[in-house]
């Protein structure tokens, strides 16, 4: 019998890529969300494109009650746990409700997948937990630290499974530590669909270039990094799905549980928001208008992954470029202006 996920969040941006992944690597999946940020068509497309209807719930994790019935209706190997609210800029004009969903969220999560002794974990961390890093490329031994709401829930998160795996060593709760995320499904079907203006670069870059916003402001150019732009590791979202099967894969191997495995899933390698943008000009064809513009709060110059531990531990490397990323994001946003609505 194919071994069964949990994938909480598993409509949106992330999670609808992981769940093709999955599903091509032998794993039955069911997605469980409450579509605060989705929409059912990701889903829609992820079935039509693996041909197999996708089981989905609606519900909230921090509804014990509709949590509870999936466990007792079935029984899974393990959770991705994606569910979760990601803007860093809400996070601080709203912090009780990032706390309450994406901290009492998965408390409520794992105190549920105790009782139904279902203790196989994978968790959406990010690189935000390494805050201004000293050292780069970044390793996962590197000081954590947060200046926000949504950085400290991440952080809050990693500490309390920390905790759980001291109290009993049951659990593998391997703790991916995303670089940044771009990109979309080659196919076009499904990608990245923001509510609004975009904050994130690749998001803001692809709409200036189909048009519907006037220019990208690059924020900051006199950072001490190559050409004076920040400095971020993109990964592919394809990428990172994978990572995730073999996050999966690494679980079912071992012998014994183990404990809080905390893993970055970055490329190793930096780029700067020019070069990002003249890549994805060169790809599109479209002339991307910028102006410079001051430094945006709470950023820092260069952030890189070290990938190492993946490789070594699951056998796993990205391997995607960022004419990839470029050339996907492109697809998916000419094809679908408006995203999934
Ligand atoms: P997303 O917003 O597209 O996906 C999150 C999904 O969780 C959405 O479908 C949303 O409807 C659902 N959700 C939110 N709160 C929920 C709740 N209480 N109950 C049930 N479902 C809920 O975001 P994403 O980019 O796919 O990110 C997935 C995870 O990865 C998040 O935890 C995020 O913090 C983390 N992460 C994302 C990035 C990034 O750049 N995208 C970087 C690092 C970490
Ligand atoms: C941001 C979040 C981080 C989160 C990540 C993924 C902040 C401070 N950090 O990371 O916590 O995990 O998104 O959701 O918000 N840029 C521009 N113009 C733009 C947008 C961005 O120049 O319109 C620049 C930024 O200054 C930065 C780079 O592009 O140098 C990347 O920005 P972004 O895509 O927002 O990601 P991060 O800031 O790295």
């Amino acid at each position: 019998m194919k071994p069964k996920i949990l994938v909480t969040g598993g409509a949106g941006y992330i999670g609808s890529h992981t769940c093709i992944a999955l599903h091509q690597a032998g794993y039955d999946i069911i997605v469980f969300d409450n579509l605060s940020n989705s929409s059912v068509e990701a889903i829609n497309r992820v079935s039509n494109l693996i041909k197999t209807p996708v089981t989905f719930i609606k519900g909230d994790i921090r509804d014990r009650a509709s949590l509870q019935k999936v466990f007792i209706e079935h029984s899974f190997f393990g959770v991705i746990h994606f569910a979760g609210l990601k803007a860093v800029g809400e996070s601080v004009e709203k912090p009780l409700r990032y706390y309450d969903n994406n901290v009492s969220g998965t408390l409520n999560l794992l105190d549920i997948m105790r009782a139904h002794d279902v203790k196989n974990f994978v968790f959406s961390s990010s690189a935000t937990v390494y805050g201004d890093p000293d050292v780069l490329p970044i390793n996962e031994n590197a000081p954590r630290s947060a200046t926000n709401p949504y950085g400290h829930s991440k952080l809050m998160v990693e500490r309390i499974l920390e905790d759980l795996t001291s109290a009993d060593e049951g659990w593998s709760l391997v703790t991916l530590r995303y670089f940044n995320p771009v990109g979309a499904h080659v196919s076009g079907q499904i990608g990245e669909d923001p509510n609004g203006i975009p904050n994130n670069l690749m998001p803001y870059i692809s709409q200036v270039a189909v048009g519907k916003l006037a220019q990208l402001s690059v924020f900051g150019n006199d950072y001490a990094t190559p050409d004076g732009t920040g400095v971020r590791d993109f990964i592919h979202v394809t990428d990172l799905a994978y990572g995730h099967v073999a996050a999966l894969d690494y679980i079912q191997q071992q012998d014994h549980p183990t404990g809080f495995l905390p893993i970055n899933l970055g490329t190793g390698k930096g780029s700067s928001v020019l070069e990002l943008l003249t890549a994805f000009s060169e790809v599109s064809g479209q002339r991307i208008p910028y102006q410079f513009a001051p430094r945006r709060a709470g950023d820092i110059a260069s952030c890189y992954a070290s990938a190492d531990k993946a490789k070594a531990l699951l056998g796993w490397e990205a391997e995607l470029s960022i004419k990839d990323m470029c050339a996907d994001t492109w697809r998916w946003q000419r094809l679908n202006p408006n995203g999934f609505s």
